[in-house]
């Protein structure tokens, strides 16, 4: 059952420097239980494209095109029907959990405060209901430690806490922009391991938002594969990571540590993203691209279903079968 549609999503912010367009023409289906990632380097439009959908941006920004839910478009919905839902059926956990939690409040109160709003319910439930969500994101002693305030925790256990809140309304779509960054590689395998578990409890379907293809390796169905505000490829990760058919795609790949040369020097792609407010005619990867032809540098690609294979999507001019394609390994690249 699909429970969002984004078609032809863009995001534009006026500036002095002119129309910054962050986000162009972005579509997915997300389903029930699903995992989506949407990966790219920084500035690729991420975080626009979800924020966006969440009545987030910036003053300066402005959408278009549509991102359907129970069919009913949330770019356009009137501020008090949105409400209702973010938070509740939506919900959303940012990088930094110290500036999602208010620390002046205990976590009590913040989570109390959300299920007596939203669910109705009075203190004593909406404490017990707490404590069972933050036994269920594995934080210790979990009906001593509800009394705390966000600074008694440390950040892993922010993390989690934020976690907790996020599914307070058990949403049906979670979305995770870059939940586990700030957090030591450790800490980060728990929390991915804690979001499956509670995928499956749940039914949560989730958008992961990363620029750590390990992450998406680990828990992604989907991806789609962001660059200059595009989507440059959009497949099963099976698909992405041993069939990458897009040189940006291929590329990612090829700045991961390979299992089988150990001790070199991680590749990078050499050069740097477009300026998103003076954007290139064709192609926004064209001055990067290894592969490019004349074509790249004036004609922007279609996102396309690559030949036989209709499920994979590509913004790409050149033939697969001139790409020299070299995949990863995705088991070994799971944090
Ligand atoms: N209010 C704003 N005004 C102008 N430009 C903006 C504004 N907010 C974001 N942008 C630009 O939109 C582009 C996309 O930003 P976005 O936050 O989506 O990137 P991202 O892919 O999430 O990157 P990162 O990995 O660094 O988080 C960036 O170039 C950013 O500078
Ligand atoms: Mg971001």
């Amino acid at each position: 059952m699909t429970l969002l549609q984004v078609k032809d999503l863009g995001v534009r912010f006026s500036t002095h420097d002119g129309m910054v367009h962050a986000v162009n023409g972005v579509s997915f289906n997300l389903d029930r239980g699903q995992t989506l990632g949407i990966v790219g380097e920084s500035g690729s439009g991420k975080s626009q494209s979800v924020l966006a959908m969440m009545g987030l941006l910036a003053r300066n920004g402005n959408t278009s095109g549509e991102a359907l839910y129970q069919d009913k478009n949330l770019l356009t919905m009137p501020a008090h029907e949105l409400n209702r839902i973010r938070g509740n059926r939506l919900s959303m956990i940012f990088q930094d959990p110290m500036t999602s939690l208010n620390p002046y409040l205990t976590i009590e109160r913040q989570m109390t405060e959300v299920l007596e709003l939203h669910k109705g319910m009075d203190r004593k439930s909406a404490k017990k209901r707490a404590i069972e969500l933050l036994d269920a994101v594995r934080i210790p002693d979990a009906k001593r430690r509800v009394d705390m305030y966000p600074h008694e925790f440390s950040g892993g256990m922010r993390q989690r806490v934020m976690i907790a809140m996020a599914l307070l309304c058990e949403p049906e779509i979670l979305i995770a922009d870059e939940p586990t960054t700030a957090l030591d590689v450790t800490v980060q395998a728990q929390i991915l391991s804690l979001l499956k578990d509670l995928q499956r409890d749940f039914g949560t379907a989730i958008i992961m938002i990363t620029h750590d293809l390990g992450v998406v390796a680990g828990l992604c169905d989907q991806v789609m594969v962001m660059y200059g505000g595009r989507v440059m490829e959009y497949a099963d990760a099976d698909h992405i990571f041993y069939q990458p058919s897009h040189p940006y795609t291929i590329g990612l790949l090829g700045a991961l540590p390979r299992m089988d040369d150990a001790g070199e020097a991680l590749t990078s792609i050499p050069g740097n993203p477009p300026n998103l407010a003076n954007m290139p005619k064709g192609c926004p990867f064209y001055e990067r691209c290894g592969h490019a032809l004349d074509v790249c540098a004036d004609t922007i690609p279609p996102l396309e279903a690559t030949g036989e294979r209709s499920q994979v999507l590509r913004a790409c001019h050149v033939p697969v079968t001139q790409l020299s394609i070299q995949g990863q390994d995705k088991e070994a690249l799971h944090v």
